[in-house]
């Protein structure tokens, strides 16, 4: 089904055959007044932004290049959370529309056998302690057929995955539907009670030792599931149960 049957996300859309990020550009419609729910996709990026400042290759008309704008009621201590509410809505998005389960990394990346197919990148501008709008820029590789060889272990697209070609529009609606409906639910409790269990279903490591890297401390520990606040449960190597906060989304002032 290619038609999007959502109430407010996607409903006004900016198509375009190429942009520099779809980020930026949905930033700039944010600033000049874009409201909750404006969506931007393009073919091609030609400077698509990852996160920690890193690029994100976005090769023309092979992959899902979108981002929209949230202008949420919700406090903006609990906003870094709709970053996860964006990757359970690409893993059920991809079963849906191409047929095949993914895993989450926590916090939003997700991975097919073990290899990225989606990132995504939050972006939050605040005035005192106001949110003012949210970005949530998503990054699906749905048809790449080759990756550059140093990326080949790292990441893979549905065509990989699957052998066949992925409908990109089902796959932006599927995703576009999921993230409508789940983030209701978010709004009520404004954590993740209601969705940490599905969440936790889908997470990658789960059981696993893990490596957790914050700055210049690396340690290994032992990863459990989400709680509520989408902080992620490890227990360390003298069994010591710690919870860690994703510092993931970009703080900024205007
Ligand atoms: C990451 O995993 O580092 C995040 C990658 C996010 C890529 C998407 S593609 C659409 C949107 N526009 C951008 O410039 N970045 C995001």
């Amino acid at each position: 089904k290619s038609s999007l049957s959502t109430s407010w996300l996607g409903k006004t859309v900016k198509v375009m055959k190429t942009v520099d990020s779809t980020n930026l550009e949905a930033r700039r419609l944010a600033e000049a007044g874009a409201s909750h729910g404006t969506l931007v996709t393009a073919e091609e990026q030609t400077s698509g932004k990852g996160r920690r400042g890193r690029s994100w290759v976005s090769v023309p008309g092979q992959g899902v290049w979108m981002s929209f704008v949230l202008r949420p009621d919700v406090e903006l201590e609990n906003s870094s959370m709709l970053t996860l509410v964006a990757a359970l809505a690409v893993e059920k998005g991809i079963k849906d529309a191409a047929g095949i389960d993914g895993k989450i990394k926590w916090p939003n990346d997700v991975l097919i056998n073990g290899k990225k197919v989606c990132g995504i990148l939050t972006e939050l501008s605040a005035q005192m302690d106001e949110l003012n709008y949210i970005v949530v820029g998503i990054g699906i590789n749905a048809n790449i057929e080759q990756f550059p060889e140093e990326v080949r272990d790292k990441a893979t697209s549905l065509f990989l995955e699957t052998g066949k070609p992925a409908d990109r529009i089902a796959l932006l609606c599927r995703v576009l539907e999921h993230f409508e409906h789940d983030y209701e639910i978010f709004k009520k409790t404004q954590d993740f009670s209601m969705l940490m269990e599905e969440y936790n279903s889908f997470l990658a490591h789960r059981g696993q030792e893990i490596k957790v890297m914050r700055g210049n401390d690396e340690y290994m520990c032992k990863s459990g599931g989400i709680n509520r606040r989408g902080e992620l449960i490890v227990e360390d190597s003298l069994g010591r149960t710690r919870e860690i906060f994703s510092g993931e989304v970009s703080i900024r002032g205007i």
